[in-house]
Protein backbone atom coordinates (compact mmCIF):
# COMPACT_ATOMS: atom_id res chain seq x y z
CA UNK A 1 0.00 0.00 0.00
CA UNK A 2 1.01 3.78 -0.60
CA UNK A 3 0.17 5.82 2.29
CA UNK A 4 0.06 9.69 2.82
CA UNK A 5 0.96 10.85 6.27
CA UNK A 6 -0.94 14.23 6.33
CA UNK A 7 0.44 17.21 9.04
CA UNK A 8 4.08 17.72 10.07
CA UNK A 9 4.32 17.33 14.03
CA UNK A 10 5.47 14.81 16.43
CA UNK A 11 2.15 13.18 16.28
CA UNK A 12 2.59 12.58 12.72
CA UNK A 13 6.39 11.40 13.25
CA UNK A 14 5.09 9.08 15.29
CA UNK A 15 2.59 7.54 12.68
CA UNK A 16 4.48 7.62 10.35
CA UNK A 17 6.81 5.54 12.37
CA UNK A 18 4.54 3.00 13.22
CA UNK A 19 3.16 2.72 9.61
CA UNK A 20 6.52 2.78 8.23
CA UNK A 21 6.92 -0.76 9.97
CA UNK A 22 3.72 -2.78 8.69
CA UNK A 23 4.46 -5.30 6.38
CA UNK A 24 1.33 -3.59 3.72
CA UNK A 25 3.54 -0.49 3.82
CA UNK A 26 5.23 -0.14 0.40
CA UNK A 27 5.62 3.03 0.32
CA UNK A 28 5.53 5.79 2.64
CA UNK A 29 4.37 9.72 1.97
CA UNK A 30 3.86 12.59 3.96
CA UNK A 31 2.87 16.04 3.26
CA UNK A 32 4.50 18.32 4.14
CA UNK A 33 6.29 16.26 6.68
CA UNK A 34 9.37 16.87 8.90
CA UNK A 35 13.01 15.81 9.12
CA UNK A 36 11.95 13.34 11.24
CA UNK A 37 9.99 11.83 8.64
CA UNK A 38 11.97 11.97 5.55
CA UNK A 39 14.27 9.60 7.57
CA UNK A 40 11.21 6.91 7.08
CA UNK A 41 9.41 7.76 4.09
CA UNK A 42 9.16 10.90 1.65
CA UNK A 43 8.27 14.06 1.86
CA UNK A 44 6.34 16.65 0.08
CA UNK A 45 6.08 20.34 -0.16
CA UNK A 46 2.21 20.32 -0.27
CA UNK A 47 0.76 22.15 3.14
CA UNK A 48 -1.76 20.35 5.12
CA UNK A 49 -4.52 22.70 4.41
CA UNK A 50 -4.35 22.67 0.35
CA UNK A 51 -7.13 20.28 -0.49
CA UNK A 52 -6.26 20.82 -4.04
CA UNK A 53 -3.06 19.75 -3.82
CA UNK A 54 -3.01 16.71 -1.48
CA UNK A 55 -5.96 15.37 -4.10
CA UNK A 56 -3.95 16.13 -7.34
CA UNK A 57 -0.83 14.01 -4.90
CA UNK A 58 -3.27 11.29 -4.33
CA UNK A 59 -3.77 11.06 -7.72
CA UNK A 60 -0.10 11.40 -9.18
CA UNK A 61 1.05 8.44 -6.55
CA UNK A 62 -1.92 6.39 -6.62
CA UNK A 63 -1.82 6.95 -2.82
CA UNK A 64 -4.02 3.88 -1.46
CA UNK A 65 -4.69 5.20 2.36
CA UNK A 66 -4.47 9.05 3.86
CA UNK A 67 -4.10 9.59 7.59
CA UNK A 68 -4.45 13.14 8.67
CA UNK A 69 -2.89 14.14 11.61
CA UNK A 70 -4.23 17.82 12.54
CA UNK A 71 -7.84 18.67 13.25
CA UNK A 72 -8.16 22.02 10.77
CA UNK A 73 -8.51 20.87 7.48
CA UNK A 74 -10.35 17.74 9.03
CA UNK A 75 -12.90 20.51 10.39
CA UNK A 76 -12.26 22.69 6.90
CA UNK A 77 -13.40 19.30 4.62
CA UNK A 78 -10.40 17.44 3.64
CA UNK A 79 -11.74 13.94 3.88
CA UNK A 80 -14.54 14.73 1.80
CA UNK A 81 -12.71 16.44 -0.68
CA UNK A 82 -10.21 12.80 -1.02
CA UNK A 83 -13.34 10.46 -0.47
CA UNK A 84 -15.30 12.34 -3.06
CA UNK A 85 -12.43 11.25 -5.46
CA UNK A 86 -12.21 8.12 -4.27
CA UNK A 87 -9.46 8.01 -2.01
CA UNK A 88 -9.58 6.15 1.25
CA UNK A 89 -8.95 8.41 4.18
CA UNK A 90 -8.65 7.75 8.01
CA UNK A 91 -10.14 11.21 9.45
CA UNK A 92 -13.80 12.19 9.62
CA UNK A 93 -15.83 14.72 7.15
CA UNK A 94 -16.45 18.48 8.08
CA UNK A 95 -19.76 17.88 9.54
CA UNK A 96 -18.68 14.57 11.83
CA UNK A 97 -15.43 17.16 13.28
CA UNK A 98 -17.96 19.26 14.15
CA UNK A 99 -17.68 17.23 17.37
CA UNK A 100 -14.33 19.13 17.91
CA UNK A 101 -14.65 21.93 15.49
CA UNK A 102 -17.93 23.39 17.55
CA UNK A 103 -18.23 23.67 21.37
CA UNK A 104 -22.12 23.57 20.75
CA UNK A 105 -22.35 21.22 18.72
CA UNK A 106 -20.03 18.38 20.62
CA UNK A 107 -22.78 19.40 23.74
CA UNK A 108 -25.74 19.14 21.93
CA UNK A 109 -24.70 15.45 20.55
CA UNK A 110 -23.64 14.35 23.86
CA UNK A 111 -27.24 15.44 25.43
CA UNK A 112 -28.92 13.20 22.72
CA UNK A 113 -26.74 10.60 22.99
CA UNK A 114 -27.04 10.82 26.54
CA UNK A 115 -23.27 11.16 27.18
CA UNK A 116 -21.85 12.98 30.83
CA UNK A 117 -20.32 15.78 30.50
CA UNK A 118 -20.14 19.34 32.48
CA UNK A 119 -23.05 20.97 32.74
CA UNK A 120 -23.95 23.71 30.52
CA UNK A 121 -24.44 26.84 32.41
CA UNK A 122 -26.60 30.12 31.23
CA UNK A 123 -24.73 32.69 33.65
CA UNK A 124 -21.24 33.18 33.78
CA UNK A 125 -20.33 32.84 37.73
CA UNK A 126 -17.28 31.43 39.43
CA UNK A 127 -15.80 29.17 39.54
CA UNK A 128 -17.03 28.11 35.63
CA UNK A 129 -15.38 27.34 32.73
CA UNK A 130 -15.63 29.65 29.44
CA UNK A 131 -15.19 27.84 25.91
CA UNK A 132 -14.77 29.67 22.91
CA UNK A 133 -17.29 27.65 20.53
CA UNK A 134 -15.08 27.10 17.24
CA UNK A 135 -11.58 25.67 17.15
CA UNK A 136 -8.88 27.54 18.97
CA UNK A 137 -5.41 25.42 19.03
CA UNK A 138 -5.71 24.71 22.58
CA UNK A 139 -6.40 28.70 23.83
CA UNK A 140 -10.26 28.78 23.57
CA UNK A 141 -10.63 27.23 27.44
CA UNK A 142 -10.28 29.25 30.25
CA UNK A 143 -11.15 27.79 33.70
CA UNK A 144 -12.33 30.49 36.02
CA UNK A 145 -12.47 29.67 39.87
CA UNK A 146 -12.38 33.95 40.63
CA UNK A 147 -13.99 36.73 39.63
CA UNK A 148 -10.75 38.09 38.43
CA UNK A 149 -10.37 35.40 36.51
CA UNK A 150 -13.46 35.18 35.08
CA UNK A 151 -13.37 38.80 33.96
CA UNK A 152 -10.17 38.32 32.32
CA UNK A 153 -11.31 35.14 30.61
CA UNK A 154 -14.70 36.43 29.37
CA UNK A 155 -12.55 39.27 27.86
CA UNK A 156 -9.74 36.95 26.07
CA UNK A 157 -12.27 34.77 24.83
CA UNK A 158 -15.12 37.53 24.01
CA UNK A 159 -12.24 39.10 22.25
CA UNK A 160 -12.35 36.51 19.85
CA UNK A 161 -16.06 37.21 18.58
CA UNK A 162 -17.22 33.98 18.69
CA UNK A 163 -19.67 32.36 20.68
CA UNK A 164 -18.76 31.03 24.17
CA UNK A 165 -19.92 27.96 25.87
CA UNK A 166 -20.27 28.21 29.93
CA UNK A 167 -20.06 25.15 31.83
CA UNK A 168 -19.51 23.96 35.47
CA UNK A 169 -15.91 23.73 36.60
CA UNK A 170 -14.90 20.27 37.35
CA UNK A 171 -12.18 18.75 39.50
CA UNK A 172 -10.08 15.66 39.08
CA UNK A 173 -7.69 13.64 37.32
CA UNK A 174 -7.69 13.61 33.42
CA UNK A 175 -7.50 11.02 31.11
CA UNK A 176 -7.44 10.49 27.39
CA UNK A 177 -9.15 7.46 25.70
CA UNK A 178 -8.63 7.11 21.99
CA UNK A 179 -11.17 4.73 19.79
CA UNK A 180 -10.59 4.15 16.00
CA UNK A 181 -13.53 3.81 13.87
CA UNK A 182 -15.01 2.82 11.27
CA UNK A 183 -18.48 5.21 11.24
CA UNK A 184 -20.05 2.48 12.99
CA UNK A 185 -17.63 0.82 15.52
CA UNK A 186 -15.13 1.98 17.78
CA UNK A 187 -11.85 0.25 18.97
CA UNK A 188 -9.80 1.48 22.03
CA UNK A 189 -6.32 2.18 22.19
CA UNK A 190 -4.40 2.52 25.31
CA UNK A 191 -5.28 5.39 27.63
CA UNK A 192 -2.82 7.95 28.09
CA UNK A 193 -2.39 11.32 30.56
CA UNK A 194 -1.49 14.15 28.81
CA UNK A 195 0.32 17.30 30.42
CA UNK A 196 -1.17 21.07 29.57
CA UNK A 197 0.83 23.56 31.42
CA UNK A 198 4.02 24.39 30.41
CA UNK A 199 5.51 24.12 34.10
CA UNK A 200 6.34 21.87 36.32
CA UNK A 201 3.83 21.28 39.17
CA UNK A 202 1.00 22.42 35.98
CA UNK A 203 1.74 26.08 36.43
CA UNK A 204 1.26 28.69 33.67
CA UNK A 205 -0.22 28.72 30.18
CA UNK A 206 -2.08 25.94 28.67
CA UNK A 207 0.03 24.43 25.84
CA UNK A 208 -0.67 21.76 22.79
CA UNK A 209 0.39 19.03 25.47
CA UNK A 210 4.31 19.25 26.98
CA UNK A 211 4.73 15.48 27.89
CA UNK A 212 2.40 12.37 28.44
CA UNK A 213 2.43 8.78 29.48
CA UNK A 214 0.54 5.75 28.88
CA UNK A 215 -0.51 3.22 30.78
CA UNK A 216 -2.45 5.18 33.18
CA UNK A 217 -2.64 3.54 36.28
CA UNK A 218 -6.35 2.63 37.74
CA UNK A 219 -7.03 3.03 33.93
CA UNK A 220 -6.90 -0.33 33.13
CA UNK A 221 -8.83 -2.64 29.86
CA UNK A 222 -11.79 -2.64 31.97
CA UNK A 223 -12.12 0.66 32.49
CA UNK A 224 -11.62 1.45 28.87
CA UNK A 225 -13.83 -1.04 27.65
CA UNK A 226 -16.67 0.82 29.79
CA UNK A 227 -15.69 3.97 28.93
CA UNK A 228 -16.69 3.11 25.31
CA UNK A 229 -19.89 1.68 25.98
CA UNK A 230 -20.97 5.10 27.91
CA UNK A 231 -19.17 7.46 25.58
CA UNK A 232 -17.82 6.69 22.44
CA UNK A 233 -20.10 4.36 20.56
CA UNK A 234 -23.10 6.32 21.86
CA UNK A 235 -21.67 9.33 20.19
CA UNK A 236 -20.75 7.65 16.84
CA UNK A 237 -24.24 6.33 16.84
CA UNK A 238 -25.93 9.79 17.22
CA UNK A 239 -23.45 10.99 14.72
CA UNK A 240 -24.60 8.73 12.31
CA UNK A 241 -28.34 8.84 12.90
CA UNK A 242 -27.37 12.46 12.36
CA UNK A 243 -26.42 11.79 8.57
CA UNK A 244 -21.99 12.14 9.66
CA UNK A 245 -20.74 8.78 10.19
CA UNK A 246 -18.03 9.34 12.14
CA UNK A 247 -14.52 7.73 10.46
CA UNK A 248 -11.20 8.32 12.12
CA UNK A 249 -9.92 8.82 15.58
CA UNK A 250 -12.24 10.05 18.26
CA UNK A 251 -10.32 11.30 20.82
CA UNK A 252 -12.27 11.68 24.15
CA UNK A 253 -10.74 14.16 26.82
CA UNK A 254 -12.27 13.28 30.46
CA UNK A 255 -11.99 14.16 33.87
CA UNK A 256 -12.47 11.59 36.36
CA UNK A 257 -14.62 13.63 38.90
CA UNK A 258 -15.78 12.11 42.60
CA UNK A 259 -19.03 11.48 40.43
CA UNK A 260 -17.78 9.71 37.86
CA UNK A 261 -16.29 10.46 34.26
CA UNK A 262 -17.28 13.20 32.61
CA UNK A 263 -16.23 14.34 28.89
CA UNK A 264 -14.10 17.82 29.23
CA UNK A 265 -14.23 17.76 24.93
CA UNK A 266 -13.62 15.75 21.88
CA UNK A 267 -11.04 15.40 19.79
CA UNK A 268 -11.13 14.24 16.21
CA UNK A 269 -7.86 13.69 15.57
CA UNK A 270 -4.90 11.56 17.42
CA UNK A 271 -3.56 13.96 20.30
CA UNK A 272 -0.31 15.37 20.09
CA UNK A 273 1.96 14.29 22.52
CA UNK A 274 0.11 11.24 23.46
CA UNK A 275 -0.07 9.40 20.52
CA UNK A 276 4.05 9.48 20.60
CA UNK A 277 3.39 7.70 23.94
CA UNK A 278 0.54 5.41 22.81
CA UNK A 279 1.65 4.24 19.76
CA UNK A 280 5.22 2.70 20.55
CA UNK A 281 3.19 0.31 23.25
CA UNK A 282 1.35 -0.89 20.10
CA UNK A 283 1.43 -4.45 19.48
CA UNK A 284 -0.39 -4.70 16.24
CA UNK A 285 -0.26 -3.45 12.77
CA UNK A 286 -1.14 0.23 12.48
CA UNK A 287 -1.96 0.59 8.99
CA UNK A 288 -4.26 -2.53 9.26
CA UNK A 289 -6.19 -0.89 11.76
CA UNK A 290 -6.26 2.58 10.20
CA UNK A 291 -7.08 1.05 6.76
CA UNK A 292 -9.65 -0.44 8.14
CA UNK A 293 -11.51 2.07 9.69
CA UNK A 294 -10.96 4.17 6.49
CA UNK A 295 -12.79 1.31 4.43
CA UNK A 296 -15.31 0.57 6.84
CA UNK A 297 -14.60 -2.36 8.35
CA UNK A 298 -13.04 -2.29 11.54
CA UNK A 299 -9.71 -4.56 11.51
CA UNK A 300 -6.56 -5.05 13.28
CA UNK A 301 -5.37 -5.55 16.58
CA UNK A 302 -5.41 -2.25 19.06
CA UNK A 303 -4.17 -3.77 22.23
CA UNK A 304 -1.09 -2.25 23.70
CA UNK A 305 1.87 -4.58 24.85
CA UNK A 306 2.84 -4.58 28.38
CA UNK A 307 5.78 -1.75 28.52
CA UNK A 308 4.87 1.68 29.79
CA UNK A 309 5.98 5.14 27.57
CA UNK A 310 6.17 8.31 28.72
CA UNK A 311 6.83 11.09 26.01
CA UNK A 312 8.60 14.32 26.94
CA UNK A 313 8.38 17.48 24.82
CA UNK A 314 11.29 19.44 24.13
CA UNK A 315 10.34 23.00 23.95
CA UNK A 316 11.49 26.37 22.52
CA UNK A 317 12.90 29.25 25.11
CA UNK A 318 9.65 31.08 25.14
CA UNK A 319 7.13 28.86 24.18
CA UNK A 320 3.84 28.81 24.10
CA UNK A 321 4.28 32.99 23.75
CA UNK A 322 6.62 32.61 20.99
CA UNK A 323 8.69 30.21 18.60
CA UNK A 324 12.41 29.69 18.01
CA UNK A 325 13.68 29.47 15.28
CA UNK A 326 17.18 28.35 13.22
CA UNK A 327 18.88 27.16 16.79
CA UNK A 328 21.17 24.05 16.07
CA UNK A 329 19.62 20.94 17.80
CA UNK A 330 22.76 18.82 18.99
CA UNK A 331 22.55 15.29 20.55
CA UNK A 332 19.73 13.35 18.69
CA UNK A 333 21.82 10.50 17.75
CA UNK A 334 23.17 10.25 21.40
CA UNK A 335 19.46 9.88 22.57
CA UNK A 336 18.57 7.60 20.19
CA UNK A 337 21.76 5.49 20.97
CA UNK A 338 20.22 5.28 24.96
CA UNK A 339 17.34 3.10 23.16
CA UNK A 340 14.71 6.33 23.36
CA UNK A 341 12.56 7.30 20.58
CA UNK A 342 13.14 10.44 18.72
CA UNK A 343 9.71 12.24 17.08
CA UNK A 344 10.10 15.90 15.77
CA UNK A 345 8.12 18.71 16.33
CA UNK A 346 9.06 21.63 15.23
CA UNK A 347 12.32 21.16 13.50
CA UNK A 348 14.41 21.89 9.85
CA UNK A 349 16.80 21.32 7.88
CA UNK A 350 19.59 24.28 7.35
CA UNK A 351 22.17 23.25 5.32
CA UNK A 352 23.54 20.18 6.81
CA UNK A 353 22.41 20.55 10.26
CA UNK A 354 18.83 20.35 12.41
CA UNK A 355 17.36 23.22 13.69
CA UNK A 356 14.83 24.40 15.27
CA UNK A 357 11.61 25.43 13.54
CA UNK A 358 8.41 26.17 15.92
CA UNK A 359 7.17 25.35 19.42
CA UNK A 360 7.73 22.34 20.93
CA UNK A 361 10.77 21.15 18.96
CA UNK A 362 11.00 17.39 19.35
CA UNK A 363 9.54 14.33 21.84
CA UNK A 364 11.83 12.15 23.56
CA UNK A 365 9.96 8.84 24.06
CA UNK A 366 11.24 6.54 26.85
CA UNK A 367 9.74 2.66 26.52
CA UNK A 368 10.18 0.31 29.80
CA UNK A 369 9.10 -2.60 31.59
CA UNK A 370 6.79 0.37 34.05
CA UNK A 371 6.06 3.81 34.17
CA UNK A 372 9.18 4.48 36.52
CA UNK A 373 11.75 2.74 33.88
CA UNK A 374 10.05 4.57 30.80
CA UNK A 375 10.18 8.11 32.99
CA UNK A 376 14.15 7.44 33.57
CA UNK A 377 14.16 6.45 29.46
CA UNK A 378 12.74 9.04 28.69
CA UNK A 379 14.93 11.39 30.91
CA UNK A 380 18.15 10.18 30.20
CA UNK A 381 17.36 10.91 26.05
CA UNK A 382 16.41 14.44 26.33
CA UNK A 383 19.56 15.10 28.69
CA UNK A 384 21.75 14.21 25.65
CA UNK A 385 19.70 16.94 23.52
CA UNK A 386 20.32 20.14 23.70
CA UNK A 387 19.69 23.75 21.96
CA UNK A 388 19.94 26.99 23.01
CA UNK A 389 17.36 27.78 25.82
CA UNK A 390 15.67 24.44 25.49
CA UNK A 391 12.90 23.68 27.85
CA UNK A 392 10.91 20.77 29.08
CA UNK A 393 9.23 19.93 32.30
CA UNK A 394 10.75 17.46 34.69
CA UNK A 395 7.96 16.29 36.19
CA UNK A 396 5.99 13.86 33.56
CA UNK A 397 4.76 10.99 35.04
CA UNK A 398 5.77 11.86 38.55
CA UNK A 399 3.64 10.21 40.93
CA UNK A 400 2.12 8.23 38.32
CA UNK A 401 5.44 6.16 38.38
CA UNK A 402 4.72 4.62 41.84
CA UNK A 403 1.53 3.10 40.43
CA UNK A 404 1.39 -0.29 38.94
CA UNK A 405 1.03 0.22 35.06
P1 LIG B 1 -10.53 21.32 26.35
O1 LIG B 1 -9.86 21.98 25.18
O2 LIG B 1 -12.00 21.47 26.39
O3 LIG B 1 -10.02 19.95 26.68
O4 LIG B 1 -9.95 22.09 27.60
C1 LIG B 1 -8.58 22.20 27.85
C2 LIG B 1 -8.33 21.94 29.30
O5 LIG B 1 -9.12 22.81 30.10
C3 LIG B 1 -8.71 20.55 29.74
O6 LIG B 1 -7.72 19.62 29.49
C4 LIG B 1 -8.95 20.76 31.22
O7 LIG B 1 -7.72 20.79 31.91
C5 LIG B 1 -9.55 22.14 31.27
N1 LIG B 1 -11.02 22.05 31.28
C6 LIG B 1 -11.88 22.01 30.22
N2 LIG B 1 -13.16 21.92 30.62
C7 LIG B 1 -13.14 21.89 31.97
C8 LIG B 1 -14.14 21.80 33.00
N3 LIG B 1 -15.44 21.76 32.71
N4 LIG B 1 -13.74 21.79 34.28
C9 LIG B 1 -12.42 21.87 34.60
N5 LIG B 1 -11.43 21.95 33.69
C10 LIG B 1 -11.77 21.97 32.39
N1 LIG C 1 -2.73 16.85 23.74
C1 LIG C 1 -3.95 17.49 23.55
C2 LIG C 1 -4.45 17.49 22.18
O1 LIG C 1 -3.90 16.87 21.29
O2 LIG C 1 -5.46 18.13 21.93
Amino acid sequence: MKVLVVGSGGREHALAWKLAQSKDCDELHAAPGNPGIAKLGHCHPVRAEDGEGLLAFCGEHEIDLVVVGPEAPLVAGLADQLRHAGVAVFGPSAAAARIEGSKSFAKDVMAAAGVPTAERLSVARPPCVVKVDGLAAGKGVFVCRTQAELDAGLQAAGGRGDTLVIEELLEGEEVSVFAVCDGREAQPLAPARDFKRVGDGDVGPNTGGMGAYSPVPRFGPAEVEELLETVHRPVLTELARRGSPFVGLLYAGLMMTDSGLRVLEFNCRFGDPETQAIVPRLEGDLLELLHGAATGRLAGNARAGDKAAVTVALAAPDYPERNDVGSRIEGIEEAEATGTLVFHAGTAMRGDHLVTNGGRILNVTGVGEDLAAARAAAYEGAARISFAGMRYRTDIAAGAEAHVG
